[in-house]
């Protein structure tokens, strides 16, 4: 059988993102990683039921020991990516040195607009909004000391309609965006990663 990379989904809430990943796992529009693991600092999010469902082993990280705790559990189960999935807490510097290139987030805007500290879930279409932007989007890049600042994988953008509201504008930028570009970044980085072990 052909090398895939080991995935695991970091989640906070209703891991429709989490949903999107799965799905392409089935239809093999991700077929160069498989998720073995789904990892929530919420114990209540309704992605760990997404998880349970789908057969793929989970834990549940509070706050205490975080880091430490996150790093065992990562290596126990030989993680190779990471995929932020509307994973709510900030990583530490440290951790992202050492998983450097390997940690991807799905952001709900066109980075630079609408990104960095405070800017996440629901306050980002607030803010879209109230801006007047005509067009937003999601985009998936990944993970370094800068919050949301990290190397750009993918971009989609999405109209903003005249009646929006900032949940009917999060809804279509996750259905039109964010379902569609996270299972493609993702295939991508595993199939770099696969292609630098080959050359190795
Ligand atoms: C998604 O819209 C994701 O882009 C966003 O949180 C939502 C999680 O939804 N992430 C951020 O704002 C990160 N800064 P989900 O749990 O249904 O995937």
């Amino acid at each position: 059988m052909n090398k895939k990379v080991r995935i695991a989904v970091l989640v906070s809430g209703g891991g429709t993102n989490l949903q999107a990943l799965i799905d392409a796992q089935k239809k093999e529009i991700l077929k160069s990683g498989k998720i073995e693991l789904v990892i929530s600092n919420n114990s209540n999010a309704f992605a760990l039921k997404r998880a349970e469902e789908n057969n793929i082993p989970f834990e549940i990280i509070d706050k205490k020991n975080f880091e430490e705790r996150l790093k065992e559990i990562l290596q126990s189960h030989k993680i190779e990516l990471i995929v932020l999935a509307g994973f709510t807490a900030v990583l530490p510097d440290n951790f992202v040195k050492y998983y450097d290139k390997r940690i991807i987030n799905i952001h709900p805007s066109l980075i630079p607009s609408f990104c960095g500290k405070g800017f996440y879930g629901i306050k980002v279409h607030q803010a879209a909004l109230k801006k007047g932007v005509k067009i937003t989007g999601a985009t998936t890049h990944f993970v370094n000391e800068i919050i949301d600042g990290g190397e750009i994988i993918m971009q989609k953008a999405v109209e903003v309609y005249e009646d929006d509201t900032a949940e009917k504008l999060q809804k279509r930028v996750m259905e039109f965006a964010e379902w569609i570009i996270l299972p493609k970044s993702v295939e991508k980085v595993c199939e770099d990663i696969i292609e630098k072990i080959k050359i190795k």
